[in-house]
């Protein structure tokens, strides 16, 4: 969660069962870095580094959490209008994997062509095996399912079919309070990549919910938001 999930943060929520812990969103590029100017001149938190301090941060913050928790894997979600900048976080020696984000939505990214829009490029294909062939780590793409003007089924496909190791999906639906668990079934079931499923989990009964849609994992944002997991994830 950007401004919210550093390293401190994620040492104090890790303890709750978490395998993977997710630093950022990042932006890594002059046309992101502006953006997320923006966005905090709204009122909106974000993480907000210059570029010549951006990839030692990121070195920094994955070192801090594996001081304390050694099995974790530490993952780093960014962003950026062209592949080299997040090819470079890929190269970080001690970063896990590097997530794309092609999923926030917040007008400024949105409007740069970044974030969810991300899935409306038509080489997107081509933008992640760029990545996911000069990298270290391993690959995710965060992905937003539902986007007008999108087939989510086919976008995962397409991610699947780039190189990539992980395919991590916020399936929120529009007017639904829960994730859209039909498309993520539907999904698991098609794809053989890693499908890590987002959105909803708030409580025992909907990580009941995530897990039997076939995901191969499900990743925690707002109800780890203020520091403390209510419920017990690991029991499943
Ligand atoms: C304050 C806040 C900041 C967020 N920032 C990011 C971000 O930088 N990158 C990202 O991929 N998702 C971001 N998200 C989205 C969450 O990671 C997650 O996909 C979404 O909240 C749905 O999952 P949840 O129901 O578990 O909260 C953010 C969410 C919140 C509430």
């Amino acid at each position: 969660m950007a401004g919210i999930t550093n390293a401190d943060f994620l040492n104090g929520v890790i303890p709750y069962g978490f395998n993977v812990a997710t630093l950022g969103g990042y932006s890594l590029d002059s046309p992101t870095i502006e953006a997320s100017k923006k966005i905090i001149q709204r009122g909106r938190k974000e993480f907000d580094f210059p570029l010549d301090m951006i990839f030692n941060h990121i070195a920094n913050e994955v070192d801090l959490i594996k001081k304390t928790h050694k099995n974790v894997k530490v993952s780093a979600n960014v962003r950026a209008i062209n592949p080299q900048p997040i090819i470079d976080v890929g190269n970080i020696s001690n970063l896990d994997i590097v997530e794309i984000n092609c999923h926030c939505r917040q007008n400024e990214i949105v409007s740069i062509g970044c974030g969810q829009e991300m899935l409306k490029r038509d080489d997107l294909q081509n933008f992640i095996s760029q990545i996911a062939d000069n990298v270290d780590s391993e690959v995710s793409v965060k992905m937003r399912a539902n986007v007008e003007g999108t087939d989510s089924l086919k976008i995962a496909h397409l991610i699947e079919d780039s190189g990539a190791d992980y395919l991590h999906i916020d399936a929120m639906k529009k007017g639904v309070f829960e994730a859209d668990w039909e498309l993520l079934r539907k999904i698991s079931d098609d794809v053989d990549i890693k499908v890590i499923g987002n959105n909803s989990v708030n409580s025992e009964s909907n990580v009941k919910k995530m897990i039997e849609t076939g995901v191969d994992g499900f990743s925690i944002a707002r109800s780890v938001i203020s520091g403390k997991l209510e419920f017990d994830i690991t029991n499943f």
